[in-house]
């Protein structure tokens, strides 16, 4: 089927011959640059998931299995890092990445009273004291990557904006690859400046947060969708382009390097894996979950991301208080998470998933959700 775009290629100019060929090329092999880079199998990489659902375990099955298993590491200590790379290193000698947040901002609870008030009225519901004064939110971010170099982690991933110079500089010296997750063209450009391997574009479809570099508190963040996202990116960069968002099975890899992308980035297909860490009522709200279950939704951090709709999401809005800026409205609601969480109560966790969800109706080890996706996916070529 793509012999007769190749044909038609021959009327375009060199440049528009070149962005034909490079979608049709990586369309007819999963070996792409990015296997060559990260020094993997196939261009699949599984989303690096803050919040426990990226086990030693899964990352490691990841990895075995051909692609690039990545551990979600912003909201854990240095100590916790450093024991889940020992692990993941016990279970597989193939490469993984870290992923933590490039920043996180400085706390702000100029709201606080006003959230505390609505948040007050689920805590009593759960049985757990009334909301505390909150303390500073742990950042941990340059620990973490001064961790990852000292351990010589194969990739470090991540979200909300690059390494700085001087990080990026001793990761390179380390031979540490890197990406960064954005959400427009201007801040691929901003990564490709800033030295990354390859860029993973983040389509609007995507679960968890908006991985905007901005901070500005735009209600939704950025909103660009993959398929209008992925093919502006690989026109304006030269390094690969790795698409996430939205992505399950075989057609949606397939669909990312024919837009121009060389692999693929899954959060929510990994997190109905059975090594994933994820809680058992989260899986079950992807499988109960339809087409238009997810919403993009400031209520739980303070910053924009995507998740199943649920009661907190629902009440929260209603009460029309806005919620305290990132990362202070995540701290201020972790209690009750972690209530929710011990109770097994879907209504008040943070169900993070993408829009293609709906398509998720049953668990699979790590080995057979990358074996389907290659499967389906050398079919489809
Ligand atoms: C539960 C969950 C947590 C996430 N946490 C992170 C994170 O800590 N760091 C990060 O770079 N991306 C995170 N993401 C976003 C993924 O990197 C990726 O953009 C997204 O999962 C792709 O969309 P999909 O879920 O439809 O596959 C998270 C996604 C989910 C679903």
């Amino acid at each position: 089927m793509f012999a007769g775009s190749l044909a038609v290629c021959s009327n375009f100019s060199d440049t528009e011959q070149k962005k034909q060929w490079k979608g049709v090329e990586s369309v007819l092999t999963l070996k792409t640059s990015v296997c060559e880079t990260f020094g993997i199998t196939y261009p699949i990489i599984q989303a690096g998931m803050a919040g426990g659902a990226t086990t030693p375990e899964l990352v490691a099955a990841v990895s075995e299995a051909g692609g690039l298993g990545t551990l979600g590491a912003a909201y854990m200590t240095p100590e916790q890092v450093e024991a889940a790379v020992e692990m993941i290193r016990s279970l597989t000698d193939q490469p993984f990445a870290v992923n933590f947040f490039a920043a996180t901002p400085p706390d702000d609870y100029t709201n606080l009273a006003e959230v505390q008030q609505v948040l007050r009225l689920f805590h009593a519901e759960l049985d757990i004291a009334e909301p505390q004064a909150p303390s500073q939110t742990a950042d941990f971010s340059s620990a973490i990557f001064g961790l990852c170099v000292d351990l010589r982690v194969p990739v470090i991933s991540t979200a909300f904006g690059c390494l700085t110079t001087e990080q990026m500089r001793k990761a390179k010296a380390h031979g540490i690859r890197t990406t960064a997750m954005v959400t427009t063209v201007g801040e691929a450009l901003e990564a490709e400046h800033a030295g990354v391997d390859a860029i993973v574009a983040q389509g609007s479809e995507a679960g968890g947060h908006r991985s905007m570099f901005s901070f500005d508190g735009t209600p939704a963040g950025t909103q660009i969708g993959l398929f209008s996202l992925v093919p502006q990116i690989v026109d304006a960069v030269k390094i690969p382009v790795i698409a996430a968002g939205g992505i399950t099975d075989g057609r949606g890899l397939i669909a990312a390097l024919a837009l121009g992308a060389e692999g693929v980035q899954l959060g929510t297909r990994f997190l109905v894996a059975a090594e994933a860490g994820t809680h058992t009522v989260h899986k079950q709200a992807i499988f109960d979950s339809g087409d238009d279950s997810t919403v993009v939704t400031r209520s739980f951090s303070g910053r924009p991301a995507r998740g199943i709709k649920n009661r907190f999401i629902e009440e929260f809005e209603k009460s029309g208080t806005s919620p305290l800026p990132f990362p202070s409205q995540n701290t201020v609601t972790k209690e009750l998470r972690l209530a929710a969480a011990k109770n097994g109560n879907a209504d008040f966790l943070s169900l993070w998933a993408g829009q293609s969800a709906g398509m998720l109706k049953e668990e699979g080890t790590a080995e057979t959700i990358v074996q389907s996706l290659v499967a389906e996916a050398e079919k489809l070529i």
